[in-house]
């Protein structure tokens, strides 16, 4: 198993360029299975969960040309299967994604049903509803979510929960659907937003995105596109957290600032200074850390994805910080493994109580999922000594470039596979 190691102390400083946004990317991928012509989407990352979902993709018949490492052209038209193997949901939930999209326009399919992972029990009780409510019968058999319509017609579906990946998927339906399609209560995120725009340019009629009211009046068929997927604003905000942890001053370059005005509060709340440009933030930290509160929420909030992150940086603020996590019952598993590295931090609950401590030292660690894996690469670079983090499969699935990014920053980071190039590393640092 691949791992990280880190000789912390060093404040990272520099510029680093975003990429594309993964959760944007999953969902616009599978969409673009939904025309008979060929798509060209820009922009994308090349991480794992990517890479699995195009081989998912291309698994069911459709063709993938890889153009670049951030460029890829799909033609769906040649699909002749609408049942995606366990292998690909095992890897990546947001295989389903493709349950939205050929239910849409085969009016059936196949995904085996997503389990849980390492943040919690992820239901898609939500995804169903929306389904149903459009006129597919749903069932779950042996495993599979197998679903089919004589025909899908609009309708007016309520969401009892703000869920970005519902929202996504029953928007996808709707698009092909006959007669409009009001969806309420959905998620705002910037990359349900993404994805209505990305649909719209292949001829959706999808209005009210990134508002709470979705409004969808189905067409007959979708048309090829050229697209570029947004910047990824949790991949930045990493970074921006790596600048408060480590006393540095990074500038994040291809960004959406708007799509991270959450986490610059927070960044200002504690202290750092923070510079917006039209396409850039800079985060600098060079006062100590003050203590804050926060609870994660649906977009426009505070996002979970930036949870793990957050409560690093407030582990060396002073004072006590009280983090809330509202939208996942597991994400505090990275609490035990900072502990190891002198993080004082107690879990009551869906709530973390932090006291700040005055420094963390070197230890080795394990990623218990993607966003907590990075966080803990935060500790690490923020850390005295060494620290080897173990399980960094988690952290390439959605961070492309990781310690190549950080070195550029000025970083000592190395990715290794033995206990010889930890040794080897631990002399060339000293
Ligand atoms: C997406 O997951 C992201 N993943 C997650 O990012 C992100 O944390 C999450 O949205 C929230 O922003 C992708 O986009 C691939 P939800 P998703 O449906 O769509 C409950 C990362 O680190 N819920 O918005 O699965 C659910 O249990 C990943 O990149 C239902 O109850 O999240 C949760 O409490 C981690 N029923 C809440 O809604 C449903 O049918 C929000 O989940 C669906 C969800």
């Amino acid at each position: 198993m691949e791992q990280y190691v880190i000789k912390g102390g060093n404040p990272l400083v520099g510029e680093v360029k975003i990429g594309g946004a993964k959760n944007a990317a999953l969902a616009i991928l599978a969409a673009a299975i939904m025309t008979d012509e060929t798509v060209l989407i820009e922009n994308l990352p090349d991480v794992r969960d990517i890479n699995v979902l195009l081989q998912a993709i291309e698994g069911i018949g459709a063709a993938v040309e890889r153009i670049d490492r951030h460029t890829v052209k799909i033609n769906g038209s040649m699909i002749r299967d609408v049942n995606i193997e366990y292998e690909y949901i095992k890897k990546i939930r947001a295989s389903y994604y493709l349950l939205g999209a050929l239910l849409g326009k085969y009016k059936k399919a196949e995904v085996a049903l997503p389990g849980g992972c390492n943040i919690g029990s992820r239901p898609i009780d939500q995804h169903i509803k929306g389904f149903r409510a459009l006129g597919a019968d749903v069932r779950i058999e042996h495993g599979l979510i197998i679903t089919e319509a004589e025909q899908l017609i609009g309708n007016h579906v309520y969401l009892d929960v703000v869920s970005v990946g519902a929202t996504i998927n029953i928007m996808m339906v709707a698009a092909l659907s006959q007669g409009n399609t009001i969806l309420e209560n959905a998620a705002k995120e910037p990359h349900v937003v993404d994805v209505a725009n990305f649909l719209n340019s292949m001829g959706a009629n999808i209005k009210g995105a990134g508002t709470d009211v979705i409004r969808i009046k189905g067409v007959e068929k979708l048309h090829k596109t050229e697209y570029s997927i947004i910047p990824d604003q949790i991949e930045a905000g990493t970074f921006m957290f790596a600048a408060a942890a480590t006393k540095g001053d990074i500038t994040v370059k291809n960004v959406i600032p708007k799509h991270l005005e959450a986490t610059t509060a927070k960044l200002l709340e504690i202290g750092c200074e923070v510079e917006e440009f039209d396409d850039a933030v800079r985060v600098v930290s060079s006062k100590p850390l003050k203590h804050t509160h926060v609870k994660t929420l649906p977009y426009p909030g505070y996002p979970t994805d930036m949870q793990p992150q957050i409560a690093v940086t407030l582990g060396l603020s002073e004072g006590t910080s009280i983090i809330t996590e509202s939208i996942f019952e597991n994400r505090f598993k990275y609490v035990d493994e900072l502990a190891r590295m002198g993080g004082d931090i107690k879990v009551e609950g869906n709530t973390a109580i932090i006291n700040g401590v005055s420094k963390y030292t070197g230890a080795r660690v394990s990623a218990p999922d993607l966003r907590a894996g990075a966080a803990l690469v935060i500790a690490g670079l923020a850390a005295e000594g060494i620290t080897v983090v173990d399980d960094i499969v988690y952290i390439q699935r959605g961070y492309e470039c990781f310690e190549e990014k950080l070195r550029g920053l000025g970083a000592q980071i190395e990715k290794v596979s033995s206990e010889n190039e930890i040794h080897k590393f631990r002399l060339k640092v000293g």
